[in-house]
């Protein structure tokens, strides 16, 4: 748990009280409507979210029963014997509430000149035209379908084509290399994989084609792979019989090929999205059709108070949940306009957020504290030259915001005066869960402020017991059930059964503390996960992948605090015998992770160790490499457990000769490993 943080938390005096004007019609206009909304929803949670359903969702069929929950094994399933579509709700209805030609989709292209926007009617027409393709090569209900898609129209046209027809997509984030792409397409067996030639990013192309051909080879289920032309690249290999082009696929079915939308159970899988969890293997986290679509629109219109009439964007990678959520489902289904950007913040400029901002007269913002923090760096002045003035909310999501990117982001982007709402959420929840209502929470920086209404957050100890016994902070859970949470984990019924197996309800892995005021302050992760730049990585994952190098004895990785990235990798690696420790082993090292899962997870500092401070049973003792890497070796609390006290002061000793750059010198790259990771969109 970050002792930085609860530094902070301490400190942080400030607050901000929400502002007046646009109050009156807000969805939620003031705190007592909140206390009143928390009340019921805990009173009554089936009535509430009945109603909140009723009201955001179209239902094909209405449901039996809210809520049918099994507590003995932690199932829960909301909305049972209801059918809907999700491709439904986010377009057909919109086409008769006078929605058609209101623009659903504005995409900005990384070439300044190159915008697409599709309005309701159009995303229609090319949903459907994508459904018939899909189902021409035998996709049907309950099918997978794979996107290693870059942020293009298409990947958002994919996804409510397979919603369409009730094919269950899984996005992998264009980011991941070819471990993360293999083990995402093994998991779920995937018929179809669609992809494009080539992501732009930066001014450079991404081979994404090329670089699943070898992937393929090992993954039997695909039987299809469809390609997007997005950067025109020569010579890219088609495989005759399973490979496709996208415009040639979609070319036999006309603009007006109606596909109708299948019905589906409110408990049948939407999609699969991947997460980095305490193991190595990546775990495919499933969210439901009716429960997860309702907890979508619920949280999208009451933390952003969605307008008719906003342009609202999230800058989030739709490869992500938050891309899932607030980029397509959650805005799409309130009928509302979401803007999708190609790029990155930086290039060819700093300034291409605000450019983007004031060319489409951006409503509500919404990104991750990495962004802020980068652009920070870079001046004001950037965003100073720009008419900010249609922005009315300002969103924060993925990691901890520190309190100095807060005020950054409130004073320059938000004139002083704009709510950021500070979004606490996860893959598994499926939407935000702690987060202030911008018209009717007052601010603490820093803080994600209070539980959305219906939502039982509490912080306990390590012990099951109340929080407040190990002096306010301790592990952060949900005791109660809600829509937006997973259906299960896909072929791992064991891996679902370890989030409630502590505290016999939902663990986050978040550390946590609440203030007197009840405000939440997320203290950042406490299991084996690494938060870096709003992208969740596994320890263990990155771990395997440098023990797997022949040279690698033993290999043990852990977070360490990043100015830009929150959080960095830091990797203690024990060469085998004979292996000289070298700059050209660790620059080996590190690009076979960037190669392996990708740039974002290439370590930050990799200090080679004799050995690796263990327990008398052989455990290695990650609390001491934590708090080595984080500089606070000060304080490494009870060494009594090590079985050879030793090998901590040759490790100290170690690290301190990497930061001053003596025999173990960061290199250039090391100092600035995850430069592509950088520009990475945020995995918020
Ligand atoms: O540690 C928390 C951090 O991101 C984790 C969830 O990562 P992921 O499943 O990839 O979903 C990211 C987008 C929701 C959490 O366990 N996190 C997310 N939002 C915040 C946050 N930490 C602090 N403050 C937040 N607002």
């Amino acid at each position: 748990m970050s002792q930085e943080r609860i530094t902070t938390l301490l400190t942080e005096k400030r607050s901000y009280l929400p502002p007046e004007h646009g109050k009156s019609s807000a969805w939620i206009c003031g705190q007592e409507e909140y206390d009143a909304l928390c009340r019921r929803a805990l009173d009554d949670p089936s009535d509430f979210w009945g109603a909140r359903a009723s009201q955001l969702i179209h239902w094909f069929k209405r449901w039996d029963k809210v809520l049918d929950a099994d507590e003995q094994r932690h199932k829960y399933r909301w909305f049972t014997g209801a059918k809907l579509n999700a491709s439904f709700n986010c377009i057909d209805r919109h086409l008769i509430s006078g929605r058609r030609n209101k623009a659903a989709l504005i995409w900005q292209g990384e070439d300044e000149m190159d915008v697409r926007c599709y309005t309701y009617q159009m995303l229609y027409t090319e949903v459907c035209r994508m459904a018939h393709a899909l189902s021409s090569l035998h996709i049907r209900k309950g099918d997978h379908v794979a996107l290693y898609m870059p942020m293009i129209p298409e990947l958002v046209i994919a996804m409510l084509a397979c919603a369409r027809i009730g094919a269950i997509h899984t996005a992998i984030f264009s980011g991941y290399a070819e471990g993360g792409v293999r083990s995402r397409i093994h998991d779920s067996k995937a018929r179809v994989v669609i992809t494009a030639d080539a992501a732009v990013r930066a001014g450079k192309f991404k081979p994404l084609k090329a670089n699943l051909d070898p992937i393929l080879e090992k993954c039997p289920s695909v039987a299809h792979v469809v390609v997007v032309r997005r950067a025109g690249l020569d010579n890219v290999t088609m495989q005759p019989n399973r490979d496709i082009w996208w415009h040639d696929l979609i070319d036999d079915f006309t603009l007006n090929a109606d596909f109708p939308c299948e019905p589906m159970d409110a408990n049948d899988t939407l999609f699969l999205l991947h997460t980095s969890g305490s193991t190595g293997k990546p775990t495919g986290i499933m969210h439901s059709t009716g429960g997860y679509l309702t907890y979508a629109a619920h949280t999208t219109q009451w933390c952003f108070d969605m307008r008719d009439d906003d342009v609202y964007w999230c800058t989030a990678d739709m490869g992500w949940i938050t891309g899932h959520t607030y980029g397509v489902y959650g805005p799409l289904a309130l009928g509302a306009t979401t803007m999708m950007f190609e790029g990155v913040p930086t290039w060819p400029k700093p300034d291409r957020y605000w450019r983007i901002v004031e060319n489409f007269r951006v409503n509500i913002l919404y990104t991750a504290p990495t962004v802020i923090r980068s652009l920070m760096r870079l001046g004001e002045a950037w965003a100073e030259r720009y008419d900010l003035r249609s922005l009315r909310i300002l969103g924060s999501v993925g990691e901890p915001i520190n309190p100095e990117a807060w005020s950054w982001y409130h004073k320059n982007i938000g004139g002083g005066e704009l709510p950021i709402v500070d979004t606490w959420w996860q893959t598994e929840t499926g939407g935000a869960m702690i987060s202030p209502m911008p018209y009717a929470t007052k601010l603490k920086p820093g803080s994600a402020a209070k539980p959305l209404p219906g939502i039982d957050a509490a912080v306990m100890g390590s012990g099951g017991r109340d929080g407040e016994e190990d002096g306010g902070s301790g592990h952060l859970v949900i005791r109660k059930p809600w829509p937006g949470m997973m259906l299960g984990v896909f072929n791992d019924e064991e891996k679902y059964q370890s989030y409630f197996s502590r505290f016999g309800c939902y663990e986050s892995g978040d550390g946590a503390q609440v203030d007197a005021d009840g405000y939440f302050w997320i203290l950042g992760r406490i299991d084996d996960s690494i938060n870096v730049s709003g992208h969740r990585l596994s320890t263990a994952e990155i771990e395997a992948v440098l023990a797997a190098c022949p040279e690698v004895g033993e290999a043990a990785v852990v977070p360490m605090p990043h100015r830009l990235k929150g959080e960095a990798i830091y990797a203690y690696v024990v060469t085998r015998d004979e292996v000289p420790w070298s700059e050209d082993l660790r620059k080996k090292l590190r690009d076979t992770v960037r190669r392996d899962i990708g740039a974002l997870a290439s370590p930050e500092y990799i200090q080679f160790v004799e050995a690796m401070p263990k327990t008398t049973s052989g455990k290695i003792i990650r609390r001491m490499l934590r708090k080595i890497a984080g500089d606070t070796y000060e304080d490494l609390g009870d060494t009594t457990a090590l079985a050879d006290p030793q090998v901590l002061e040759t490790i100290i000793i170690g690290h301190q000769n990497i930061l001053q750059g003596q025999h173990e010198t960061a290199t250039a790259a090391g100092d600035e490993p995850a430069s592509e990771g950088k520009e990475a969109a945020p995995g918020a």
